[in-house]
C-alpha cells in the first residue's frame, strides 16, 4: 500500500512541475491528476515561468477551510430564486400596492404595513424589493431586520430583539443614490403564525418607537392578526396573479431560459398553478427539466405539466364522476334503499374512490376538481349542489385536521352520489 501512494504523490508533483513548465503530463501521471483549484494563479505562473511549485499553493490562508471559495451562482439557483423581482418595477399585477409604495421612494413616508393575501403572490418579494430599494446594499443589513416563521417570535424575542432593534437609533452616513430615510424597518413574514400574546407585546413597540421604526407584518390570513395591529396598519391586499401577468411573466423566463413551451403547456401551467406564480415558475422549471432530458430534448407538453402539479387527469375525473351518477348514461340506482341495488351503488362508489386512491392522486386535489366538476355542471340541480358545497366543505376540514384521505374520500363520494340521485 505505502509505496504505490508514494507514487501517486510523486505523480502528482511531476505532472505540477510538467504543467507549470508548459508540457503536457505523462500518462503516470494523468491516471491521477490532482484537483486544480485557483487555476488563474496557476496558469499566470506557469506562464511567466515562476517556480514550479509555486501554482500549487494559493497565495493566502492555509489549513481548514483554505478551500476554493463557494460563490452563490446565480445560474444554479432556482428559477424562482433567480426570477425573484429585484425592483418595484419587477413585481407584477399588484398594481396598487406598487403604486403605493413607489410613492414613498419619493417622499419617503412610509406607514407601518401589512401584506396579506395567498402564497406566491410577491408579498415577500414586493417588501424586499422596496427596502433594497430604499436603503441600497449597503445599508441593508443596519436598517432592516427580518424573521419570518423559521425564527423563534415568542413574545420574548418581541420583548427582547425586535424591541432592542426598534430603539436603536439610525446612522445617517449612507449612500447618495439611496433615499435611506431616517428609520429602520422590521419585517415580520409569516406573522399569522405568531402567537397572541407575541402579538399584543407588539402594540406598544409599535407606537413607542414609530420614530425611527416602521412595521411590515406578511400574512396569508389576515384574520389570524389580532384587531388591535391591523388597525395601527395600512392595509396591502395581493391578489393571486391574472392569467395575462403569469403569463407574461411566464414567457419572460422562458425566452431567458431558452425553454420551448407551446400554448396549451402555458395554459396547464398557467390553469394548475392557479395564481401563485411561485408555483408556476416551480412546476416550468421541473418540466422543462424533464424534457431537456431527452435526446433531442422536446417541447413542453401539458400533460407533464399537469402530472408534476399532481393534477388527476379529465378521463380519470369523468370516470369518477359517472360512478357518482352525474353522467347521464350513469346507472341510476339510489343509496341508502334497504335493497341489494344499494350494495351495488356503493360498490361502484367505492371502486372508482379505490381506484383513484390507488394512482396515488391527493384526496384534497380530487375534491378540488370534483368541486370544479359539479358545481359548474348545469345538470345538477341546486339543492344537490348545496349539499355537495356542503359535503366539500366537512371534508376539507376533516383533512386539514389530519383524517384518512381513503376514508374521507368515500365518506364524500357516497354523500354525494346520495345528493345527485336523490334531486334526480
Ligand atoms: N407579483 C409577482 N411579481 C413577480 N414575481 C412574483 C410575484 N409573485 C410571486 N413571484 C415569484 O414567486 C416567488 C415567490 O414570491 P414571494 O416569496 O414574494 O411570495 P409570497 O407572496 O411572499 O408567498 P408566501 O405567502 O408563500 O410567503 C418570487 O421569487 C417570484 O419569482
Ligand atoms: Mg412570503
Amino acid at each position: 500500500m505505502a509505496p504505490s501512494s508514494t507514487t501517486q504523490k510523486v505523480d502528482a508533483f511531476a505532472m505540477m512541475r510538467q504543467a507549470a513548465a508548459g508540457k503536457k503530463p505523462s500518462a503516470a501521471a494523468e491516471a491521477s491528476p490532482p484537483k486544480a483549484s485557483g487555476s488563474g494563479s496557476s496558469s499566470k505562473a506557469a506562464n511567466s515561468g515562476g517556480p514550479a511549485v509555486a501554482p500549487m499553493f494559493k497565495p493566502k490562508g492555509s489549513g481548514l477551510g483554505a478551500g476554493p471559495k463557494h460563490v452563490a451562482d446565480v445560474e444554479n439557483q432556482p428559477w424562482v430564486e433567480k426570477y425573484r423581482p429585484k425592483n418595484l418595477e419587477e413585481v407584477s399585477a399588484q398594481d396598487h400596492t406598487v403604486q403605493v409604495l413607489k410613492k414613498t421612494l419619493g417622499n419617503s413616508n412610509l406607514p407601518h404595513m401589512l401584506f396579506y393575501g395567498p402564497p406566491g403572490t410577491g408579498k415577500t418579494s414586493t417588501i424586499l424589493a422596496l427596502c433594497k430599494q430604499l436603503f441600497g446594499p449597503e445599508l441593508f443589513r443596519s436598517r432592516v431586520l427580518e424573521l419570518n416563521a423559521s425564527d423563534e417570535r415568542g413574545i420574548s424575542v418581541v420583548r427582547d430583539k425586535i424591541k432592542n432593534f426598534a430603539k436603536t437609533t439610525v446612522t445617517t452616513n449612507h449612500d447618495p443614490n439611496y433615499p435611506a430615510p431616517p428609520f429602520k424597518i422590521i419585517i415580520l413574514d409569516e406573522a399569522d403564525s405568531m402567537t397572541q400574546d407575541a402579538q399584543s407585546a407588539l402594540r406598544r413597540i409599535m407606537e413607542s418607537h414609530s420614530r425611527i421604526t416602521r412595521f411590515c407584518l406578511i400574512c396569508n390570513y389576515v384574520t389570524r392578526i389580532i384587531e388591535p395591529i391591523t388597525s395601527r396598519c395600512s392595509k396591502f391586499r395581493f391578489k393571486p396573479l391574472d392569467v395575462s401577468s403569469t403569463e407574461l411573466r411566464l414567457k419572460e423566463i422562458c425566452l431567458k431560459e431558452n425553454v420551448d413551451c407551446p400554448d396549451d403547456a402555458l395554459r396547464a401551467l398557467i390553469k394548475t398553478s392557479d395564481g401563485d406564480l411561485r408555483r408556476a415558475i416551480t412546476y416550468l422549471q421541473s418540466a422543462s427539466r424533464l424534457h431537456s432530458a431527452t435526446t433531442p430534448p422536446t417541447p413542453l407538453t401539458a400533460i407533464s405539466v399537469q402530472e408534476i402539479g399532481g393534477v388527476v387527469p379529465d378521463g380519470v375525473m369523468a370516470e369518477l364522476a359517472k360512478a357518482l351518477g352525474v353522467e347521464s348514461g350513469a346507472e341510476d340506482v339510489e343509496m341508502g334503499e334497504p335493497s341489494g341495488r344499494t350494495v351495488g351503488a356503493f360498490e361502484t362508489v367505492q371502486r372508482a374512490v379505490e381506484k383513484v386512491v390507488r394512482e396515488g392522486y391527493s384526496a384534497t386535489q380530487v375534491l378540488t376538481q370534483l368541486h370544479d366538476l359539479l358545481i359548474l355542471d348545469p345538470l345538477v340541480s341546486p339543492r344537490a349542489k348545496a349539499k355537495i358545497a356542503l359535503t366539500l366543505g366537512e371534508t376539507d376540514k376533516c383533512l386539514t385536521d389530519g383524517a384518512d384521505e381513503e376514508l374521507q374520500l368515500l365518506n364524500a363520494c357516497a354523500k354525494i352520489r346520495k345528493a345527485v340521485s336523490e334531486a334526480a
